[in-house]
């Protein structure tokens, strides 16, 4: 017949049927639990901002850096209002877009673009969307026009970029161009990324992959890129998707 006994639980009497006697307290795990989340909230989510240390981009302009935090109920901005700000900051920024087909074929973020930009020109290279022409068509326009810019960033296919960089070369505006080489291993090791920057070798995955692109060795970065075109080609044509017959046979 079990053994009945009177048994404290923290501050809980409580009847224990056990053979065995407690040899050790049973740990407050509620306790435990709360004190690991006061913990993170105090200490931990400091030390994982304070990890990812001071971000700061291509030109050394801006850096983002983790000061300090408080905790409320209520966040002190709304995100309308955090984007709003930083509209504010960002202000003499316009966008110049190109899209090769039409804007329904890739739907691109129209919507986000507007709402972030002071001016969204959209450029296909059919005219069937927005204006007729490629992108270095209307900052060209726009630059002769005497806009001012701080900074154009470009990112998309390389010969776009190289083209914005040289539109934007005479009138000495600085360009920021976001490369994409072939990456392999994506740890500065392979060699894979490797592109030529003002005669320097850099490694796009670790060094960049924002550059100056008026320092960029565009004719190299092509080549590279292409290395591997004819198979590319090759297997897009041969490729059978497993996972798209899969998918068929299911529906
Ligand atoms: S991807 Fe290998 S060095 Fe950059």
């Amino acid at each position: 017949m079990a053994m009945v006994k009177d048994q404290l639980f923290g501050k809980t009497m409580r009847k224990s049927y056990a053979k065995y006697q407690e040899i050790l307290e049973m740990p407050n795990l509620l306790k435990i639990q709360k004190d690991s989340y006061q913990w993170f909230l105090n200490e931990g989510l400091q030390e994982v901002f304070r990890d990812v240390g001071t971000i700061t981009d291509f030109s050394g302009k801006l850096e983002l850096s983790f000061l300090d935090f408080t905790m409320k109920d209520a966040p002190k901005y709304t995100v309308e209002e955090c984007v709003e700000g930083l509209r504010a900051k960002i202000r003499s920024m316009n966008d110049a877009m190109g899209i090769p087909n039409t804007l329904k074929d890739f739907g691109i973020l129209e919507d986000e673009f507007k709402a972030a930009s002071d001016n969204l020109y959209l450029m296909t290279d059919d005219g069937s969307y927005g204006e007729h022409g490629f992108v270095t068509v209307k900052l060209q326009q726009l630059l002769e026009s005497g806009r001012q810019y701080d900074e154009v960033l470009a990112i998309g296919p390389i010969p776009m970029m190289k083209f914005v960089s040289k539109t934007t070369e005479p009138f000495g505006v600085k360009t920021i161009v976001s490369l994409n080489p072939i990456m392999v291993d994506g740890t500065g090791m392979c060699g894979g990324c490797r592109v030529t920057v003002g005669g320097e070798t850099k490694f796009a995955c670790v060094d960049g992959p924002d550059f100056d692109g008026h320092q960029v060795d565009y004719a190299e970065l092509m080549s590279r890129n292409g290395v591997y075109r004819d198979r590319e080609a090759q297997v897009a044509k041969e490729h059978v998707c497993r996972m798209e017959a899969m998918g068929k046979a299911l529906i």
